[in-house]
Formats: structure tokens, C-alpha cells, sequence
């Protein structure tokens, strides 16, 4: 099958025209039928509420409940959602029929792992937490845990073979473009931190691992995960590409790491999947290893404060239809409370929206780095100008060197 993928499958012309399909309608509902829905809001559901009511939609769930009625967010609802579906039907029967393939070219990588410096550890006693066992999370069939055969690497192929049809090129070419951005930001914005060692929590494939070893070559880094199956695939994949990272089955809230033993703790996509008391429990961990001046930095879906209450409804959408629980709830937080409960000092909080890495020359990154936005300050979008990816974290601060 995939083109892309570590370890091949063989797709027919059938799956793969399927693909591309799918990948086209995506496009269409998230980019026509989005436009639609919000002209539609803005010049029809808007107007007459405010005629109603004497003001506007006060926040996201005002206007969620004021769209559910027209037929432009029932067809964008309904599109949207068989289209997620789609997207796992149209990866899983390929990678099905090669499961005890796919597990033994896993087994092969991994043999190499050693030779090119990584390595895998898997804690067949982890208790995978319900938040990855008890739901279908976005509707992908077996969550991430699943397994199926000895050896099982599915879920991660099915999660990287995903990723190329859900992305329809939002992530850059090999779909790491989070992890790039994010890594180069850290380079770029602070110098001054030389990373000895980096820890990616919530890794899955680590697709946006792999590029912060990438750009800090010198650096140990590590991959958390609780999924067996995603981290064979990712130690394979890691291997495969030539980069040594360290993948580790643990719970990012109780990490078996030492007190103060990395640089930089970061994650990506991570927090939105986890209840309140395990975002708490992550950062609280986070704050345990990282060493003085190091830094926390999570890529993530921005605030909804920051949003304006129709930007909240469009992207709160995946908590109420795509098996995303904890979506609305983490935007719902103030990132900044998070992070000073944690341990960091208010004052160290920061946050930043960054364009994208692999779509610019390095040059123009570097000079965007440097004079970084947080959100347009009419609507609350991150894009003025183009997709750009929000991050927030904090550094530790080091403690004040006593008076002799
Ligand atoms: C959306 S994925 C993260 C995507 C990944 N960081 C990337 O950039 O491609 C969420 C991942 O978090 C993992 N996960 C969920 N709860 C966890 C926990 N408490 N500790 C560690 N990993 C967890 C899931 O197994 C899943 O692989």
C-alpha cells in the first residue's frame, strides 16, 4: 500500500483510488463546506439571533446549538463524519491482510535497532489507561492499543497510513511537520538551550519525534507511549530512518524517569485525549524531570479564550462527533493555571502560534520565529496568513543561587 509508510503493504488500484477519495472529500468539507457553513452563519444564523436576541452568540455552544438546526452544519456534520470513517476504512483492509507480514518486517528493523543507537521497551504489566482503551478514539477501530497478532505493529501503520489520507498535505510532505516546527522553533527562539536530553510524551509512531532528534542530533531522546503496538512501529520506523530515539511504554502521569533528567519535555497532539486529572498528572510529571532551565513545550489546539465563540463552535465540533471526549473540556482550560499548578512560575509561561516548518525557507521560519503572533486579535484564528501551529509550555526556573 502505502507509498509512505515504513513497513510496505500491498494496496490494489481499488484501495488506493479509495484513498485519494477519501483525502479529496476531506478536503472539500473542511475547506468548501466549511466556507459554506460559515457564510451562512455570518449572513443568515447570526443576524437573525441577533435580531432575537439583542446581542450575539455569546460563546461556542450558543453557537453550536444555533447552527445544529440549519442545514449547512448538517450536511458539513454529516460529511465530516462519514469521512472520518472512511478514512480507516480506506487504510485498515490493506494493512489486515498483511498483519504477519508487517509484524515480521517489524521484527527485522528492530533488529537493527541496537546498530543505529535506538531503542525499545515495551512493560507488557502497563494498565492502558481508559481514556485509549474505552473509546474508539476519532473513531479509529481498535484505538491504539489493539493488537492482533504477535509482534502487532497495525495499529501503528494504520495510524501512519491514516495520517496521509486525513492530512491531505496539512502536515508537510512526510507528515512530520508538527514535530519540525515545533523542534526548529525551540532551536531557533532559544539558543541558549543546548538539550542533552528530550522527552516526547504521548509519542504514538513518533512521527514528530524523529524530528527532534533530527534537529538536535547530540541529544538523547526518548518516546513515551501506553500502546504496544504504535512504539513497535515507531522503533521500526526510527530505525529505518537512521535516527537513534529511545521508545518507552509508560503513563506520561507517572514516568519512569529520574527527578530532573531532561532538557526539554515536549508533546504533540497529546493533551486533548487525556481527562483533566491525567493533563495535571502529565504536567505535574513533566515538572518533576525537567531540570532547572529546562523547558516544557506542548504543541496543541489553542484556548478556546482565545477563540471567538464561532472559531470555539468550528473547533470544539470533534468533542461532540468524532469520539474526541476531552477535546472541548482541555480547550476549556486556562493553559496558563495548567502549567503554574504544575509547579512553573506564572511569569514563566509561554505560548506561541508558528507558520509551518517544511512549507518556507528556513530564513523566512527564523524571521517569523523571532517576531512570533499569538492569535488574530478579531477573530481568534491562528491564520492571518496561512496554518500555523499553537504551542504553550514554560521554562523551570532555576533556583535563585543563595546570597553567601
Ligand atoms: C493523538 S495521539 C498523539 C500524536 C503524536 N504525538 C503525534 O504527534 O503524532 C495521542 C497518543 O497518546 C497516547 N496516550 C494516551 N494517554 C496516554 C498516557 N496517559 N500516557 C502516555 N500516552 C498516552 C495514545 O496511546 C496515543 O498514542
Amino acid at each position: 500500500m502505502t507509498d509512505t509508510a515504513v513497513l510496505e503493504t500491498t494496496a490494489t488500484r481499488d484501495e488506493k483510488a479509495r484513498k485519494a477519495f477519501v483525502s479529496a472529500l476531506r478536503r472539500h468539507v473542511l475547506t468548501k463546506s466549511a466556507d459554506r457553513m460559515r457564510g451562512h452563519y455570518d449572513t443568515v444564523a447570526k443576524p437573525a439571533f441577533e435580531q432575537l436576541n439583542g446581542r450575539a452568540p455569546a460563546d461556542g455552544p450558543e453557537v453550536h446549538r444555533l447552527m445544529k438546526k440549519t442545514r449547512d452544519f448538517r450536511f458539513y456534520s454529516a460529511v465530516r463524519s462519514n469521512a472520518q470513517e472512511m478514512v480507516f476504512g480506506s487504510v485498515i483492509p490493506t494493512v489486515d491482510r498483511a498483519l504477519d507480514t508487517l509484524a515480521e518486517d517489524g521484527r527485522a528493523l528492530r533488529a537493527d535497532t541496537a546498530g543505529v543507537g535506538g531503542s525499545l521497551e515495551l512493560n507488557p504489566d502497563l494498565e492502558v489507561p481508559r481514556n485509549v482503551s474505552d473509546i474508539e478514539v476519532h473513531r479509529s477501530p481498535g484505538s491504539y492499543h489493539s493488537e492482533y497478532t504477535d509482534d502487532d505493529v497495525a495499529s501503528g501503520v494504520v495510524y501512519e497510513t491514516a495520517i496521509e489520507v486525513f492530512a491531505f498535505g496539512q502536515f508537510g510532505k512526510d507528515f512530520d511537520d508538527v514535530g519540525q516546527t515545533m523542534a526548529h522553533y525551540v532551536r531557533f527562539r532559544h539558543p541558549e538551550l543546548e538539550p542533552a536530553r528530550i522527552l516526547d510524551c504521548g509519542c504514538t509512531v513518533g512521527i514528530n519525534t524523529v524530528p527532534w532528534k533530527q534537529t538536535f542530533p547530540e541529544a538523547e531522546v526518548h518516546g513515551i507511549d501506553v500502546a504496544p503496538g504504535v512504539l513497535r512501529y515507531a522503533n521500526a520506523r526510527a530505525t529505518k530512518l537512521g535516527q537513534a530515539v529511545h521508545f518507552k511504554q509508560m503513563n506520561a502521569t507517572a514516568l519512569d524517569y529520574e527527578d530532573e533528567s531532561f532538557d526539554i519535555v515536549c508533546s504533540s497532539m497529546f493533551l486533548h485525549e487525556l481527562p483533566n486529572k491525567d493533563i495535571r498528572g502529565y504536567l505535574a510529571e513533566a515538572y518533576r524531570v525537567l531540570k532547572p532551565g529546562g523547558l516544557l513545550w506542548n504543541m496543541e489546539l489553542p484556548p478556546n479564550s482565545a477563540m471567538q465563540p464561532y472559531e470555539s463552535f468550528y473547533l470544539d465540533w470533534d468533542s461532540y462527533y468524532n469520539s474526541e471526549p476531552f477535546y472541548k473540556g482541555f480547550r476549556d482550560q486556562d493553559y496558563r493555571e495548567l502549567v503554574r499548578t504544575a509547579g512553573f512560575a506564572d511569569a514563566d509561561f509561554i505560548e506561541a502560534t508558528v507558520p509551518r516548518y517544511t512549507f518556507m525557507d528556513e530564513s523566512d521560519f527564523k524571521a517569523a520565529v523571532n517576531s512570533p503572533t499569538r492569535f488574530d486579535k478579531h477573530t481568534g484564528r491562528m491564520d492571518p496568513k496561512g496554518t500555523r501551529w499553537y504551542g504553550f509550555g514554560a521554562f523551570k526556573r532555576a533556583p535563585l543561587k543563595e546570597a553567601n
